[in-house]
């Protein structure tokens, strides 16, 4: 029996957001549109709306993080909500309080919206099915499943330099297998319609699956990077290695680094990325990393406008579905004393 997908209420509507496999190309364009929108508050001289104002967010991170962490809580403040950062290292889960428990005690101190990050692939799933239901979970990456936000914030970026996605020819290069950021942008590359998606990395750090999901395979980096208009790199993610089957970073920078004399068989226009952290002489070359094609730092920028949007569109869609709940509950009670 297959379970429905937890992220959408009884209205059919985005009550989470956790992955970005099942969601149509519908969802992800109202995403980047709304982020659009969102760009400009960063430049006014109030930098909020008040969308979320009365509202209580909770950043529960038991995973490190810089850039996903910070991006949630400046998203959070642009939208005029309240920002708890729990701190995990300090919290009760040291004494051996359980997640749920955990999530129990900031539901009764009435957070509204959970932004969880943990090592266990399908931990937002999990959460998302034991919260109350106007509860709204959105996922900052667990194990090396999947990373939405990221994703997001990758197709805008490449939106707004590329446009059309259906004439893009994207090179995914590194530790696709533990890489939770690939599986999310080949999700969303794939549904968005990108014309050509390759990967390429060393076999074991391949997943056996990944051909299923819309990509080809290159032997070479060499080879991969003949004509590429975006090319993602990946550091390789070592806390999430079970066993020594990894390139030395020496050896990997020369099969599968992307060079300067690399990133030169790329389309001269090339977009450079990476979700970072990056590991520079590993996966890129600092001159790569810092070049003129290099839009590793505007990602971090769009990640606000991004998640500004998808907070904004699940806290929207909570409200509709109380309303909803709540008309419903008047209608019934007016038929019952009639
Ligand atoms: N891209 C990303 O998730 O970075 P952080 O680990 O710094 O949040």
């Amino acid at each position: 029996m297959t379970l429905p997908d937890p992220q959408f209420n009884t209205m059919g509507t985005l009550q989470h957001f956790i992955d970005l496999q099942g969601l149509d190309a519908t969802i992800l364009t109202q995403i980047l549109d709304t982020a659009e929108g969102f760009t400009g508050v960063n430049d006014r001289k109030i930098r909020q709306v008040p969308l979320m104002r009365g509202k209580t967010v909770a950043n529960l991170f038991f995973e490190n993080s810089t850039r996903t962490r910070t991006a949630f809580e400046l998203a959070t403040k642009r939208l005029s909500a309240d920002i708890l950062n729990v701190d995990l290292v300090t919290s009760s889960t040291s004494k051996g309080e359980s997640l749920l428990d955990t999530l129990n005690v900031l539901e009764a101190l009435q957070c509204d919206m959970f932004i969880v990050r943990h090592s266990d692939s399908g931990a937002a799933h999990f959460i998302a099915r034991h919260v109350s239901p106007e509860i709204n979970i959105i996922n900052g990456g667990d194990g090396q499943h999947s990373h939405p936000t990221q994703g997001m914030l990758d197709m805008f970026t490449i939106r707004r330099h590329k446009g059309d996605f259906s004439k893009l020819c994207v090179v995914i290069i590194g530790d696709i297998k533990h890489s939770r950021v690939a599986r999310s942008d080949i999700a969303a590359l794939v549904t968005l319609g990108a014309g050509e998606i390759r990967v390429v990395g060393p076999r074991t750090l391949m997943p056996a699956d990944i051909e299923s999901l819309g990509v080809v395979i290159y032997p070479t980096v060499e080879s991969a990077l003949k004509d590429a208009d975006v090319i993602m790199g990946l550091r390789l993610q070592k806390e999430r290695m079970k066993s020594a089957t990894v390139p030395s970073a020496g050896e990997f920078y020369r099969t599968y680094g992307l060079s300067p004399e690399r990133l030169k068989l790329a389309k001269p226009d090339a977009l450079v990325m990476h979700p970072g952290p990056t590991n520079r002489g590993v996966e890129i070359a600092g001159s790569v990393a810092d070049g003129k094609q290099s839009v590793i730092l505007e990602q971090v920028t769009y990640g606000i406008a991004i998640r500004m949007a998808v907070m904004s569109i699940v806290m929207g869609n909570s409200q509709a579905m109380q309303s909803a709940i709540a008309r419903n509950q008047d209608n019934t009670s007016i038929e019952v004393t009639s």
